[in-house]
């Protein structure tokens, strides 16, 4: 029926390309939320001359707390609806890693909120650092616990426990001590603290990190350190001792495995907005008196198949363009340039990169920030 034939080619209000942002320098500074991602956003959620709604997800390295927090913290800021399947974080892959390990040292974050990600996720004794200090002060002779960090600290006897990995999920707030213990465990006799291998090489203790940015962009006006340049210090430690290369697994951008993982959940959320937008048109189904071949005609719109019963399938070809905004050359351009042409970097001025340098990673397009990144990209679609 035409009625019919209308309301779902009506589903095209959905884009057919799509967008995916990095949070730290384009969304957020710190405890600022950059003042255009709230009109850029809103402009997806379809405030836009065109009227059409632009799927979009976050693919940040940040971490520390759920993706569920995450979705919390990004909605309040931005005053919309981010849900958990539009949030990536560094150690969000992580959890494939739960059936490889038994025992985890997870390092990072304030308190012990890495270890209720971890616990999430599924894994299954879970330590964090705090917990050392607990059972032996010693091992870090210049730091005392606070009584906070005492309350959430686990009592555990680390002489009878064998680390399996070292999982970095986020920014350590204690280098000295964090560089500590986990160099202790990589020179460990099987990951037993207060232990030292004969042969480093025998220690077979696993080392992930959540990323590699060796720098990010907070409130103050030049960029801090991030989880990169730890990892540069624990492999200069590391090589002083044993005179080897550390072997170290990490995860976020520019990984590979991330961009694969982010093209699942880019995918996914796709769907979503296209199967709820599809729902709320309340489609009939078509018109009984309609035949057979009319109906396949009628249901054919891209993205849409009729079904012989009249059931909508979503057989959704992949986004025609993936525009990723970041701030980052060396994670976020690199990350969209490497993996898959359909993704268009474009680069921002509001976090890591500033105009005065030549970024390490050529964008397909640079923009002051992601309001005018995302007026750029609708207007190169339309
Ligand atoms: O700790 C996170 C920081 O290194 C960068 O986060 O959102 O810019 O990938 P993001
Ligand atoms: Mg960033």
């Amino acid at each position: 029926s035409v009625r019919y034939r209308q309301q779902v080619i009506d589903h095209e209000r959905i884009a057919s390309y799509a967008f995916a942002f990095d949070i730290d320098g384009v969304i957020v500074r710190g405890p600022e939320t950059i003042p255009e991602a709230r009109s850029a956003l809103r402009m997806l959620n379809g405030e836009n001359k065109y009227n059409i709604k632009v799927p979009y997800i976050f693919i940040t390295n940040g971490g520390g707390r759920s993706e569920k927090a995450r979705c919390k913290d990004l909605s309040k800021r931005l005053g919309i609806t981010v849900t958990e399947d539009q949030v990536i974080q560094g150690h969000t892959p992580m959890k494939d890693l739960v059936p490889a390990y038994k025992n985890v040292l997870v390092v990072g974050g304030v308190l012990d909120s890495c270890r209720n990600v971890a616990q999430e996720y599924g894994f299954q004794n879970v330590y964090i650092p705090l917990d050392v200090m607990k059972w032996n002060p010693s091992v870090t002779p210049y730091y005392e616990l606070s009584e906070e960090e005492k309350q959430v600290a686990l009592d555990v006897d680390f002489s009878k426990i064998s680390i399996d990995a070292i999982l970095v999920f986020a920014d350590s707030r204690n280098w000295a001590a964090d560089q500590q213990i986990i160099l202790e465990i990589l020179l460990s006799k099987n990951g037993v603290m207060g232990t030292v291998a004969q042969d480093p090489s025998e220690n077979q203790v696993g080392l992930y990190f959540a990323h590699s940015d060796f720098v990010w962009a907070t409130d103050y006006g030049l960029s801090r350190y991030g989880m990169g340049a730890l990892q540069v210090s624990i492999a200069a430690l590391y090589q002083e001792h044993t005179g080897r290369e550390l072997q170290v697994t990490r995860f976020g951008k520019p990984q590979r495995g991330t961009f694969r993982f982010a093209e699942k959940v880019l995918s996914n959320w796709r769907r979503n907005t296209l199967t709820e937008h599809v729902e709320n048109l309340n489609l009939e189904d078509a018109d009984a008196t309609e035949s057979e071949e009319e109906a396949e005609a009628g249901g054919e719109a891209e993205g849409l198949v009729l079904q012989k019963d009249s059931s909508l399938v979503l057989e959704l070809p992949p986004a025609s363009t993936v525009y990723f905004v970041g701030d980052t050359p060396e994670s976020d351009i690199r990350f969209a340039n490497s993996h898959d042409s359909s993704w268009y970097s474009i680069l921002v001025k509001t976090g890591v990169f500033q105009d005065n340098k030549i970024p390490k990673y050529t964008p397909k397009h640079i923009s002051d920030n992601v309001l005018e990144a995302v007026k750029f990209a609708i207007e190169r679609e339309h």
